[in-house]
């Protein structure tokens, strides 16, 4: 009686130890790694000054303005499948300087950029 029963076990066991190794987790959901928003440790690097003036010019294509680039002051990104920059940017508005939040997504081993948003002033 002893020796079935510890089989039986043994199977339950096994059958638990298979679904929780199945399940799929929660950070990986969509098959889609999706990290948090961090501050950008450094604005004055080349990539995220060139994803700046992009905003600006892509903004300007859109909306028939020309606001004209002149700093990024301050931003965080997010890695997506690719990353996500949300920069605060200062333009230059008719010799006027104002501020303007971008969200920029950026897929570089695609050369794919899009201007997801442009708020501002603000
Ligand atoms: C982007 O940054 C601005 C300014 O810091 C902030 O107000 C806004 O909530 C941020 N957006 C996202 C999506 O984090």
């Amino acid at each position: 009686m002893n020796h079935p029963s510890k089989m039986h076990n043994l199977f339950i066991t096994f059958l638990i130890m298979f679904f929780s190794c199945t399940k799929p987790s929660s950070a990986l959901r969509g098959g889609v790694l999706v990290g948090s928003w961090k501050p950008i440790p450094d604005i004055t690097d080349p990539t995220v000054i060139s994803i700046g003036k992009f905003a600006i010019y892509e903004h300007n294509k859109e909306s028939h303005v020309s606001l004209k680039f002149a700093k990024v002051i301050k931003g965080d990104q997010q890695v997506v499948a690719g990353m996500n920059y949300n920069l605060t940017i200062t333009a230059s508005d008719r010799g006027v300087r104002k501020n303007y939040v971008a969200l920029v997504w950026d897929k570089p081993w695609l050369k794919f950029r899009k201007l997801v948003s442009f708020k501002g002033p603000v």
